[in-house]
């Protein structure tokens, strides 16, 4: 038995060749890390090579064959343009918000790259890799897959930016898959005006994303990677794979090609770890139950007014439950059935049997940590897809969506007895979590699979759609239709001037015999008349 054991064992291994693989994430938000995290870690225990260039390092792996290259430095440079302010802030035009991003880019992308170890995967000729997973943001860092010669995964912890869609040949279409940072009241079932508003949005961001952010980030990147830097559509359309982390019960369905992996089963989720000490005894001694609040990683408090902090308070101290706050403010007249904390094990405290409402900005991973445990919530959704989120939330029905500008003591109190007393939103949402564990194969193992299948087969062309890279003109069949449209006018024409013809026949044979009868009867009636 041990011999054959040890057969298999060797084979197994000789048959997966250790690779070297670069992961890029260079979004500053921690949410955008998670669900990668495992996936480093795993590929790593497996005997690759990872380096993972990250805005979030976790600075202990040193026993993994994992390198993290550390560019926390970029969230100062995002606190300095105060972008969750601008992102949020409903005075700012999407002119205003992306004129700010494209300088915050822009910064951020000079400082990322002139990192030392960064410099060195630039310049340094013995650097090599297998296969590059870049975050689905703007495409400059995929320039290194271009730089290494090596096949390029785009990976994306939420429902990608539409123009990754349309270099895969995925289905982009303003009524069936609206744009989720787009606030519309019902994304499956858009109304006259969300159809035109949507349709706009999607024309409208396609053209500035190709035509000029597109063109002027790589202007910036050839400065750092040589002027033959091919341009950002060919990076993209070169994309061989693609990670989303999208979930039927999240995002709506989209017709998606082969090289297009879903991979948003919760990957982000952890096995249970023990409480805090006091964290755990202010939830075990709860006899009533406890409302878990939290508004994520990206909304600081800066962004919360004076009067929403006090409405909050002032309802959390009327209700007859503990109440777990996290929030990173301070503040003042705590209650004293209220545990205020900066940071909380999120996972552990949602699993924790007393919790039984979860108050959330509506987050991606808080809604699948959340029906994860069964456990129903309130949405105050600040920025981005949240609101979608949260429109969906309240639609499935686990849950109730407040609005942050309106929220009052009264319309708090209202929504939380509605949560805590009518069953229905707890069950709708361990029916959720029901169908969201339920997978046919973990998105984690998946992610394992496709990534090895490219290295395999070094990339994954035979995967392609034809409609990569193809102008709009072409899939649209503009040139199709504007044939049948032509052969269609000359028909008409032909039928026309056929009927002009037919018509002035007609009008010949009426004037040149009828007439002429008819003025020969008439004259010949005159002549009678004059000679009576
Ligand atoms: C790294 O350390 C942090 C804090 O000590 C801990 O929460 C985290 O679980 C550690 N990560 C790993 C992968 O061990
Ligand atoms: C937006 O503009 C209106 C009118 O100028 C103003 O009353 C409101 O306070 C502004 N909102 C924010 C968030 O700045
Ligand atoms: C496209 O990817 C292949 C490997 O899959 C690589 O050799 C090639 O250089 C890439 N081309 C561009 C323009 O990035
Ligand atoms: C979509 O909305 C319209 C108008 O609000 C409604 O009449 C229709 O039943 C809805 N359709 C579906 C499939 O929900
Ligand atoms: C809270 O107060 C401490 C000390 O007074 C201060 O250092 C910190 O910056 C404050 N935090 C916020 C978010 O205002």
């Amino acid at each position: 038995m041990l011999p054959l054991l040890l057969v298999f064992v060797t084979l197994q291994v000789s048959s997966i060749n250790a690779a070297n693989i670069l992961g890029i994430i260079t979004t500053a938000s921690v949410s955008h890390h998670l669900p990668f995290r495992p996936l480093w870690k795993e590929l790593a225990q497996r005997g690759h090579q990872v380096t993972v260039i990250t805005t979030d390092p976790q600075r202990n792996l040193s026993n993994y064959n994992l390198i993290e290259i550390d560019i926390s430095y970029t969230y100062k440079i995002y606190d300095k343009y105060d972008i969750s302010n601008v992102i949020s802030d409903e005075n700012n035009s999407y002119a205003d918000i992306a004129s700010v991003l494209q300088k915050l880019f822009f910064e951020a992308h000079d400082y990322m790259l002139n990192v030392p170890e960064v410099q060195d995967l630039i310049l340094n000729k013995k650097n090599n890799f297998d296969v590059i997973l870049c975050e689905a943001h703007m495409p400059s860092m995929m320039a290194f897959a271009w730089r290494f010669k090596c096949p390029l995964i785009a990976i994306a912890s939420l429902d990608p930016a539409m123009q990754y869609h349309d270099s895969l040949g995925n289905l982009v279409h303003p009524v069936i898959n609206p744009d989720p940072n787009l606030d519309i009241e019902d994304s499956e079932n858009l109304s006259f005006t969300d159809r035109i508003r949507s349709f706009i949005y999607t024309y409208a961001y396609k053209y500035v994303i190709y035509t000029m952010t597109f063109p002027s980030h790589h202007e910036h990147m050839r400065r750092y990677f040589g002027d033959d830097l091919p341009s950002f559509n060919e990076l993209q359309n070169n994309i061989s794979l693609m990670f989303t982390g999208t979930n039927p019960l999240f995002h709506n369905m989209r017709p998606m090609n082969l090289n297009t992996i879903p991979i948003g089963g919760g990957m982000h989720l952890q096995p249970p770890q023990n409480l805090p000490k006091d964290l755990k005894k202010f939830l075990d001694d709860s006899t009533t139950g406890v409302i878990y609040f939290s508004l994520g990683s990206n909304v600081k408090c800066n962004l919360l007014s004076e009067r929403f902090r006090r409405e909050i308070l002032d309802t959390f101290a009327k209700v007859p439950y503990r109440v777990v706050l996290k929030i990173d403010c301070n503040l003042t007249n705590i209650p004293s059935n209220v545990l205020v904390k900066s940071w909380m094990p999120q996972q552990d405290v949602l699993r924790h049997p007393n919790v039984k409402l979860f108050i959330t900005q509506g987050g991606l991973q808080s809604l699948q940590e959340a029906i994860s445990n069964g456990i129903p919530l309130i949405g105050i959704p600040f920025f981005g897809d949240q609101i979608t989120n949260v429109n969906r939330m309240e639609k499935r029905g686990y849950g109730i969506k407040l609005n942050k500008r309106t929220i009052t003591k009264e319309i708090l109190t209202k929504a939380i007895n509605e949560v805590m007393y009518n069953s229905k939103y707890r069950e709708t949402a361990k029916l959720m979590g029901d169908i969201f564990k339920d997978e046919e194969i973990p998105s984690l193992q998946r992610a394992i699979f496709w990534t090895e299948y490219v290295i395999r087969h070094k990339g994954a062309d035979h995967l392609r759609s034809s409609a990569t890279g193809m102008p709009g003109w072409k899939y649209y069949m503009l040139d199709v239709i504007g044939f049948f449209a032509l052969c269609t006018v000359f028909t008409l024409t032909i039928l026309y001037l056929l009927l002009r013809l037919v018509i002035s026949i007609l009008v010949y044979f009426v004037k040149h015999i009828l007439l002429v009868r008819l003025n020969l009867v008439i004259k010949t009636n005159q002549g009678k008349l004059k000679y009576n």
